[in-house]
C-alpha cells in the first residue's frame, strides 16, 4: 500500500513561490510511489482555538468548521511537507490558527498521556518544511522553525528536513534557482523513498 503524506500549503498564492516549491516535492514524494494530498490552508473557513478546552477530556475540538475533518486525516498519515513564506518574522496568520487548532493532539499527548500517534507510527513520520522569505537578514527563518518544530512534537511528526530560501525580494521568480528547485523534488524523493521502504519491510 502507499505511504500517505499530506503536504500544506501556507501561502495564500496558488501560484506563487512557495506554491512552486512545494509542487516541487509533491512531485518526487509521488515519484517514490507515495499518494499525497495537498492542503492549500487558505482555502479552509476555520475559526482560531477559542480556547473552550474541551479538548482536554474529549478527542475532538468543540468547534466544527473546516478543521473537523482535519484530524482524522492528520492521525493517519504518514509524513507531511508544510510549505510557508515568513510573514513577520514568523508563518502567516492563517497557517499558525491551523496548528493552534491542533490542542485536541497537545491535550490527548502531554495532558492525559495518551498521544493518538503509536510509538512505532511516531518513527516513521517526518516533516519536510519549505520556506521562503522576502528578506536576506540573519536568522530570518527561526521563528518560522520554532513555531513548525513545536507543531511537529505535538502531531508526532518530527522536523525531519527542510528547503530554505532567503531574499526572494531580489529573486522574485524560484524557478530562476533551478538548484533549490531540485533539492524540494530531492528532499520530496527522499521523504517518499524513505517511507516506501518502511512499507517494504513490514
Ligand atoms: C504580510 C507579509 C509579511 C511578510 N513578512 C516578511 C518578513 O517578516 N520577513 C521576510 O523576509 N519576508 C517577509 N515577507 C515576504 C515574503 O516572505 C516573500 O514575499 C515570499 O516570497 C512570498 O511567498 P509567495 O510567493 O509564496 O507568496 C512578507 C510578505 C507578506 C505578504
Amino acid at each position: 500500500m502507499a505511504k500517505k503524506i499530506i503536504a500544506l500549503l501556507g501561502s495564500p498564492r496558488m501560484g506563487g513561490n512557495t506554491a512552486k516549491l512545494l509542487e516541487q516535492a509533491i512531485e518526487g514524494a509521488q515519484d517514490a510511489g507515495c499518494d499525497v494530498e495537498k492542503i492549500p490552508v487558505f482555502h479552509l473557513n476555520f475559526k482560531p482555538c477559542m480556547e473552550i478546552f474541551h479538548c482536554m477530556e474529549n478527542e475532538e475540538c468543540k468547534i466544527k468548521d473546516d478543521m473537523t475533518g482535519m484530524y482524522q486525516k492528520f492521525r493517519e498519515m504518514d509524513s507531511l511537507i508544510v510549505a510557508a513564506p515568513v510573514m513577520t518574522m514568523g508563518i502567516p496568520g492563517k497557517l499558525k490558527m491551523f496548528m493552534d487548532r491542533f490542542q485536541v493532539f497537545y491535550m490527548a499527548k502531554y495532558f492525559r498521556n495518551a498521544s493518538f500517534i503509536s510509538p512505532e507510527h511516531r518513527k516513521e513520520r517526518k516533516m519536510l518544511f519549505i520556506s521562503i522569505s522576502g528578506m536576506n537578514i540573519p536568522n530570518v527563518f527561526e521563528g518560522a522553525k520554532i513555531t513548525t518544530k513545536a507543531f511537529g512534537e505535538i502531531i508526532d511528526c518530527p522536523y525531519w528536513d527542510e528547503v530554505l530560501q532567503n531574499d526572494m525580494d531580489t529573486i522574485r521568480d524560484i524557478t530562476t534557482k533551478p538548484d533549490v528547485m531540485k533539492a524540494a523534488y530531492e528532499k520530496g524523493y527522499r521523504l517518499g523513498s524513505l517511507l516506501m521502504a518502511e512499507e517494504e519491510r513490514a
